[in-house]
C-alpha cells in the first residue's frame, strides 16, 4: 500500500492534506532552504522554516527574507515570531503573498533575546496577547495557521491545553507541542505523556515534539502523547533523510535507506543551495556547521574522513574542495573503521 492510498497515514492542516506523520522541526540556523528541500525530497511529511522575526521580515531585512525562502518546497511553512499583532499580521500577509502555504506562529522559543521581547515562549505567560496575535494572523491570511508551543512557562504553569483550546477557537488548524517547559530550555527529557493533556483538550491535530531520534521513539511518543504526528529536530541535523525514514516506517511502508553515495549527493546539493542562496562567501560560512554534522553522520554510516581532512572540510573557503571532501566522506571507508 502506498502512502497516498493509506488514509491512516497522514493528517489535515485545514484544507491541506499532509501525507505522512513525521515533520521536520524549525531549527534556527539549520533548517535553511537547502536543508528543507533535501528533507522533503527524502519523505518528510512537512518541513518548517527557521523562525522569522516578523518586524525584520516586514522591514525587508535580508536575513529574514532568506529564512522565509521556500522555492522548491511544497507545502511551504513559514514560522513567524513576534509579539505585536500588527507586525505579525503584516508579516503573515507578506509570507502568504510570497508563496507560504501555512503560517506557523512561534510560541515556544526560550531564548532570552526572544522572550525578553515577550515573543516565543513568553507568550505562554500572557494568553490574552497570544490569542490576539493568533487572531491577527488568522485575519490577515487565507492559508492555514498553526502554533508551536511548549508545555508551559514552568511546571507550575502547564497551560498548553488552555492555549491550544484558545488557538483552536481562533481557527488554528494544528498545534505542535514540545514536551518541555520554557524553564527547562533543552534540559531533562521531553514529557510525551504531558502532551496528551493537549491532545485531549482539542479536536485539531496535535504534533508531538522532543527527543525523537528514531521510528521506535516516534512510536512510543505517539502512544504516550496520543498525538497525530511527530516532529523531529536535532536528530535530523546532518541527516535530513531521517524524517522521511520515520514517516515511511510509521506508515508501515517498506523503506530503503539511501545509499552512502546518495546521502553524499544530497549533502552536496544542500551545500550548493546555500552558496546560491547566500552568495559564495556567506554560503561557505553558513555551511560549516552542516558540513561538520554531515561528516559525523557519514562516520556513523561507515564512511567518514581522517581528522585532517575533516578539519579541511569545515574550514575550507573553496567550494570545489568542500564538494570533493563531502563525496569522500560519503564513500565507504573500511580502512578508517579498522583504524578506529
Ligand atoms: C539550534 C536550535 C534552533 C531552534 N530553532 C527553533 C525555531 O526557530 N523555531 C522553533 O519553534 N523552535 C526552534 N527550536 C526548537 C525545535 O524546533 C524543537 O522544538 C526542539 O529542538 C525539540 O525537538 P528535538 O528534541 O527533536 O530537537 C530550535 C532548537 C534548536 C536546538
Amino acid at each position: 500500500m502506498t502512502c497516498d492510498e493509506n488514509l491512516g497515514d497522514g493528517y489535515s492542516v485545514g484544507p491541506l492534506r499532509i501525507v505522512g506523520r513525521a515533520v521536520l522541526a524549525p531549527l534556527s540556523g539549520v533548517t535553511d532552504l537547502g536543508f528543507r528541500r533535501v528533507a522533503r525530497r527524502f519523505g518528510a511529511a512537512l518541513v518548517v522554516s527557521e523562525m522569522v522575526a516578523s518586524d525584520d521580515y516586514v522591514l525587508g531585512a535580508a536575513e529574514a527574507r532568506l529564512r522565509a525562502e521556500g522555492e522548491g518546497v511544497a507545502p511551504h511553512v513559514v514560522q513567524l515570531a513576534g509579539c505585536e499583532p500588527g507586525w505579525m499580521a503584516e508579516a503573515a500577509r507578506l509570507a502568504e503573498a510570497s508563496g507560504a502555504s501555512v503560517i506557523d506562529i512561534n510560541m515556544g522559543c526560550p531564548a532570552k533575546r526572544v522572550t525578553g521581547g515577550h515573543a516565543g515562549s513568553a507568550l505562554m505567560r500572557d494568553l490574552d496577547l497570544a490569542t490576539r496575535l493568533i487572531e491577527a494572523v488568522r485575519g490577515a491570511v487565507s492559508v492555514p495557521v498553526t502554533v508551536k508551543m511548549r508545555l508551559g512557562w514552568d511546571h507550575a504553569h502547564l497551560n498548553a491545553p488552555e492555549l491550544a483550546r484558545r488557538a483552536e477557537a481562533a481557527g488554528v488548524a494544528a498545534v505542535t507541542i514540545h514536551g518541555r517547559t520554557r524553564q527547562q530550555f533543552y534540559k531533562g527529557n521531553a514529557d510525551w505523556r504531558a502532551i496528551a493533556e493537549v491532545t485531549r483538550a482539542v479536536a485539531i491535530p496535535v504534533v508531538a515534539n522532543g527527543d525523537i531520534g528514531s521510528t521506535d521513539d516516534a512510536r512510543r511518543c505517539l502512544a504516550a502523547s496520543e498525538a497525530t504526528a511527530v516532529m523531529v529536530g536535532r536528530a535530523a541535523v546532518g541527516r535530513p533523510w531521517l524524517v522521511g525514514r520515520i514517516a515511511a516506517e510509521l506508515a508501515g511502508r517498506s523503506y530503503a535507506e539511501p545509499t552512502l553515495a546518495e546521502k553524499g549527493e544530497a549533502a552536496v546539493e544542500h551545500y550548493e543551495t546555500l552558496l546560491s542562496l547566500f552568495g559564495r562567501d556567506a554560503g561557505v560560512r553558513h555551511a560549516r556547521k552542516h558540513l561538520a554534522a554531515y561528516a559525523d553522520a557519514a562516520t556513523e554510516d561507515g564512511g567518514g574522513l581522517k581528522p585532517a581532512d575533516r578539519l579541511r572540510l569545515v574550514t575550507t573557503d573553496d567550494p570545489a574542495t568542500a564538494r570533493a571532501l563531502i563525496r569522500q566522506a560519503f564513500a565507504a571507508r573500511p580502512e578508517l573503521r579498522a583504524a578506529a
